[in-house]
């Protein structure tokens, strides 16, 4: 039986370093999945999955690994909701917003919204301009969109720009500071005091939209109000940085890859396959991190209790055992959908209908706006091992 004690059976694991892995990931994954699939960490201090086959097993099992644990930064920091929850609460948590989540609902009542948000998001760029894409477009397009889904002021988007840095500076706050930590609290409940406000105005307004079905939902039901806001804080807070990731990957995937722009240029319906195989190919979540409930032993390896283990999913999409020619980023892969990007099992994302729509939204109305879109050469590539995009991405844009 193997443990974590062995640091021997692990060399990889133990030579691996974040700096490393934050710069490109992928060749340590590929030596991980064929040589320490399973792999203890050593300068992260936790397991690493990187198989496509027990990514998958690992998180459809939750009786044997949770999300829910002390050291969870995202309880410390929103309270209990559902990504940190198990069993009946998680269900009593994600049950009643899932409905608004589907993609019929969606379809009908948000994409005609969306694209409305992308074309004034660039009406302003200038012919020839170099545009700063992440800051100028695909960090601004999730806020707006998430506002409209909760049926809120567009105006409101300074102030939910400035909590969402706060709460992701908190869940990356590794190294424990106060300051990050009190600001965020701080934060959190600036957010829950305007989402009061929110709701109680929705409180009148009937059960068709999100928002007003939580309100008024029927008495056995109803989660109390501090549920409520909690759990709309981590449905915002879901969907930004990965929005933003995946928007920005398949711009750099298609300016990277000229003949599969001219495809999607010609056919703007291809716009869905390259956001499903850029959810592969460069996966905006690289992990889904899980605490092992009790001693156990999986394929020979004894998790302890209270252990780390991080699904990588950026591994698993690439896993030659699924995926033919996995680094190759084509959009004609037959089984691109089978990725995990947005995990699986109980907490698989409850966003990804949103997520794809915005994405794909968001290339048709960049590709029907510019005819010509150009990397600049201080563009640099997606990085990173936890979340992967690009940090910025200047682009040269001609108007038709
Ligand atoms: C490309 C964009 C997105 C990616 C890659 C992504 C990825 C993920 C992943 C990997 C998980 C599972 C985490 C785990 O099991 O530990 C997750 C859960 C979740 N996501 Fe997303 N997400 C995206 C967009 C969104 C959007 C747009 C929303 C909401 C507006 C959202 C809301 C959530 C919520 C609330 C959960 C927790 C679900 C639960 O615990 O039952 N996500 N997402």
């Amino acid at each position: 039986m193997l443990t974590k004690a062995n640091s021997e059976v692990f060399p990889l694991g133990a030579s691996v370093s974040s700096r490393t892995l934050a710069r490109d990931p992928y060749p340590w994954y590929a030596e991980l999945r064929s040589r320490e699939p399973i792999s203890w960490i050593k300068e992260l201090g936790m397991w690493y999955v990187t198989r496509y086959e027990d990514v998958r097993a690992i998180l459809m099992d939750d009786g044997r690994f949770t999300t829910a644990s002390e050291k969870s930064l995202i309880f410390d920091t929103f309270g209990a909701q559902m990504l940190t929850s198990e069993g009946a609460e998680h269900d009593r948590y994600r049950r009643p917003v899932q409905p608004y989540f589907a993609a019929g609902h969606i379809r009908k009542n948000f994409e005609a919204a969306i694209e409305t948000s992308a074309r004034t998001l660039v009406r302003d760029f200038g012919a020839g301009e170099v545009v700063e894409m992440r800051s100028a477009f695909a960090a601004r397009l999730p806020v707006l969109t998430i506002l409209r889904v909760f049926g809120m002021p567009l105006e409101a988007e300074t102030h939910f720009r400035k909590w969402y840095d706060s709460f992701e500076a908190a869940l990356a706050n590794f190294t424990g500071s106060g300051e990050i930590r009190h600001a965020a609290r701080a934060n959190v409940e600036q957010c829950h005091q305007y989402l009061a406000q929110t709701l109680r105005e929705f409180a009148s307004k009937g059960e068709d939209s999100l928002l007003g079905a939580l309100v008024n939902a029927p008495a056995d039901v109803r989660l109390s109000d501090d549920e409520i806001r909690r759990n709309l804080l981590i449905i915002f807070f879901g969907g930004i940085s990965t929005v933003e990731a995946v928007i920005l990957n398949s711009l750099w995937a298609l300016l990277t890859h000229r003949s599969t722009l001219a495809r999607v240029r010609a056919n703007p319906a291809l716009a869905a396959k390259v956001i499903e195989e850029t959810l592969r190919w460069r996966s905006p979540v690289q992990s889904a991190t899980r605490h092992v409930l009790g001693t156990t032993v999986y394929r020979g390896i004894e998790f302890a209790a209270g252990d780390t283990v991080n699904c990588m999913l950026g591994a698993a999409n690439r896993d030659e055992a699924l995926f033919s020619e996995p680094d190759r980023f084509d959009i004609d892969r037959p089984n691109a959908q089978r990725h995990l990007s947005f995990a699986t099992g109980t907490h698989s994302c409850l966003g990804f209908n949103l997520a794809k729509a915005e994405a794909r939204i968001a290339l048709q109305v960049l590709l029907s706006e510019f005819d010509g879109l150009e990397l600049t050469q201080d563009s640099p590539a997606p990085e990173g091992y936890e979340f992967h995009q690009p940090r910025s991405m200047y682009l040269r844009s001609v108007r038709g």
